[in-house]
């Protein structure tokens, strides 16, 4: 067992071996380094009527029968909107150096109009001076998921003039914020937005076209290649990003028509987006297996040139590793997922800490030269309130510790990692799952929205301080936090 020295007020904590194998030191991460928790407008603002805010994707998609696990929906959720300046005082006491979070797309522009209204630019401008004062780098998500529910009815990511839609949302929130706001990010998880809304519909806008599913995926990239110009020309000073989830492909076992499904599973879900943003180039093996589904004319003279936009970092969102086996039906080139026998969250991803390892690695090897962050990261757990009420979450804690030495691990390797955000801050509308599946360092009662940090908040919040104090950047009344928080 590992343990978690308590503080008085804190529950002791141990840790399972099996999930934290590994001796993690605070010493092992550079003084720069930031620490962050990141979190999604939808998953947490609710408000979605307020201000004159309109529908999203995920407001119609979730009011559907049978879309979102229990009909939960976004229109509540953790009330960040009502009540984000206690939320920042959490991350405050967190001692936390950064929060990531996004723009509800529909608060800022309510029509097909581009008139931007001053309630919804109001409430991103009291965060950002919320964060600010707090001492916390805001980094902002120009687009996690929320797309107006107009701009699907115009067609949606499917249709190309979205991509200049994204772009004019970049130049207001650029203009709006860029004074304050040092890190943008313009795409979160595009993969997710092309595949899980237009193919296999289990996300908004629940749709089942795989041809519409691959030219949302391009016209997501173009968007990210205008949005990122739109930025720059408003906000020069600011750094721009993008945020993609990637994940290692493995075997369930060897064979050579395995080999060939990891090579496609990784070039649909990995290569599509890195070779683009990149390095200029859709993957030639890739494009050949989505033959008629890439149609002349959706990638247009220039349109390469546009997404591959010098950028000054990457996000990277890692949750567990792809295990792929041939499908059940003899004769289709279809892939299942599996898993490999590692302990299991409570959504069944599998806990895999060297795949955040390997993940880091490889896009440090394969596109070189570019800091990475870790913009997402974390896992999900049935936590169980103690008979005084603390949530002792063993398992996310272990996760958590673990996917840090990973990132360290990494580091060693070479990879510029230059930062972490715990996804996620607050237990949240997790998309399709609804309220089932927390994510949190903070737990959510979602009735009376009352927070309570969990063992795993206080370690991390714990591991920060330390890191930070370490560099000389630490604030707050803490006292300083020894070099073995967490021993093995
Ligand atoms: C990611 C999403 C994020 C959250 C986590 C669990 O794919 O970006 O919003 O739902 O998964």
């Amino acid at each position: 067992m590992t343990t978690v020295e308590p503080r008085p007020a804190d529950p002791g904590v141990e840790i399972p071996d099996a999930l934290v194998d590994v001796a993690l030191r605070p010493e092992e991460f550079p003084p720069d380094f930031v620490w962050g928790a990141a979190t999604a407008a939808y998953q947490v603002e609710g408000a979605v009527a307020e201000g004159g805010r309109t529908p999203s994707i995920w407001d119609t998609f979730a009011a559907e029968p049978g879309r979102v696990r229990d009909g939960d929906t976004g229109e509540v959720a953790c009330d960040h909107y009502h009540r984000y300046v206690d939320d920042v005082g959490l991350m405050r006491e967190l001692g936390l150096g950064a929060y990531r979070f996004s723009i509800s797309w529909p608060r800022l522009f309510h029509r097909d109009d581009g008139v931007l209204d001053p309630r919804g630019a109001a409430f991103y401008d009291r965060l950002v001076d919320e964060l600010l004062a707090a001492g916390i780098t805001p980094w902002v998500t120009l687009y996690h998921w929320d797309l107006p529910q107009y701009l699907e009815t115009a067609g949606g990511w499917p249709a190309r003039d979205t991509a200049g839609r994204l772009a004019e949302l970049a130049e207001a929130v650029g203009g709006l914020l860029g004074d304050r706001v040092g890190h943008f990010i313009t795409l979160n998880e595009p993969w997710c937005s092309a595949f899980l809304g237009y193919a296999n519909g289990i996300h908004a806008p629940g749709r089942h076209d795989q041809a519409a599913a691959v030219a949302a995926s391009h016209h997501l990239l173009l968007g990210h290649g205008l949005a990122t110009q739109a930025l720059r020309a408003v906000a020069p000073q600011a750094q721009v990003g993008t945020t993609l989830n990637l994940y290692p492909v493995a075997a369930a076992y060897d064979s050579p028509e395995m080999l060939d499904q990891v090579r496609r599973i990784d070039g649909l879900h990995n290569r599509w987006f890195l070779d683009p943003v990149l390095l200029g180039r859709y993957p030639a093996d890739v494009l050949d297996d989505l033959g008629p589904l890439v149609p002349d004319g959706l990638v247009r003279d220039g349109d390469l040139e546009t997404i591959a936009q010098p950028l000054d970092f990457l996000g990277v969102n890692y949750y567990t590793r792809h295990v792929v086996r041939p499908s059940a039906y003899p004769g289709t080139n279809a892939a299942e997922f599996t898993h490999r026998g590692l302990p299991r969250a409570a959504n069944g991803w599998e806990v895999d800490p060297a795949g955040l390892t390997e993940t880091l690695v490889r896009v440090a090897r394969d596109y070189p030269r570019l800091p990475l962050f870790v913009t997402e990261n974390g896992s999900a757990w049935l936590d169980e309130p103690g008979p005084d009420g603390s949530y002792v979450d063993t398992g996310r804690l272990g996760y958590l510790a673990s996917h840090l030495a990973a990132c360290a691990r990494a580091r060693e390797q070479g990879a510029d990692v230059a930062g972490y955000f715990a996804w996620s801050l607050l237990d949240n509308f997790e998309w399709a799952e609804g309220y089932s599946m927390r994510f949190g360092l903070v737990h959510v009662d979602f009735a009376t929205q009352q927070r309570t940090v969990k063992a795993s908040g206080q370690w991390y919040g714990r591991f920060v301080q330390a890191a930070r104090e370490l560099s000389g950047g630490a604030r707050g009344a803490e006292p300083p936090v020894g070099d073995d928080i967490l021993r093995p």
